[in-house]
């Protein structure tokens, strides 16, 4: 079965560093993601220091999972390189699941945690990373070894699906 079917969030990670080398994996794939006229408009931030991942996981409610991972991605849209500045997050998205797959495919855990559109919480990792006005902060992937392990549940449903028209 393929990764897809593997994946799933892990929120809770053992006390274990991820090699840089892993993590660079990680962003390789997050680079090799489709995006609209190819514009490749994402760049990354990468944080590991204690002090940081306690501010992030503070910032919302459902962030918790970013103190105890061992690094943080944060992945963020840059306008000025942006072909068609509407189709932003769709290549951010595109660019975040590929990450997950990857991290999948290593053995890794991971989760994504939603910021972009919130703007309260865009505002408040945007102030503190420094991020440019030009950039829009689009989400934080937890990464580290997972705690946890358990079952995938498949999701196919054949209502879902329509044939020819609607
Ligand atoms: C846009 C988006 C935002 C998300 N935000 C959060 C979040 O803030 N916190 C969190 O713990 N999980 C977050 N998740 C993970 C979802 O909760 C998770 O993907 C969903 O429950 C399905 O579970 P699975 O990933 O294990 O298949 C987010 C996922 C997406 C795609």
């Amino acid at each position: 079965m393929s990764i897809i079917f593997k994946r799933k969030s892990v929120r809770k990670f053992k006390d274990e560093i991820v090699d840089d080398e892993l993590i660079t994996r990680l962003l390789k794939a997050g680079m090799q993601a489709p995006s609209s006229c190819n514009s490749q408009p994402w760049e990354f931030i990468v944080v590991s220091k204690p002090e940081d991942k306690i501010a992030i996981s503070e910032m919302h409610q459902y962030a918790k999972a970013a103190a105890n991972a061992s690094h943080l991605i944060i992945t963020i849209g840059n306008l000025n390189e942006a072909k068609v500045h509407r189709m932003i997050e769709q290549d951010l998205g595109a660019c975040n699941e590929n990450i997950l797959l990857q991290a999948t495919h290593e053995g890794l855990g991971a989760v994504w945690l939603g910021f972009h559109p919130i703007e309260d919480r865009t505002l408040k990792l945007k102030k503190y990373l420094e991020i440019p006005d030009y950039c829009i902060p689009f989400s934080v992937i937890c990464v580290g070894w997972p705690l946890q392990d358990g079952d995938v549940k498949l999701r196919y449903d054949e209502a879902k699906v329509h044939y020819d028209r609607y």
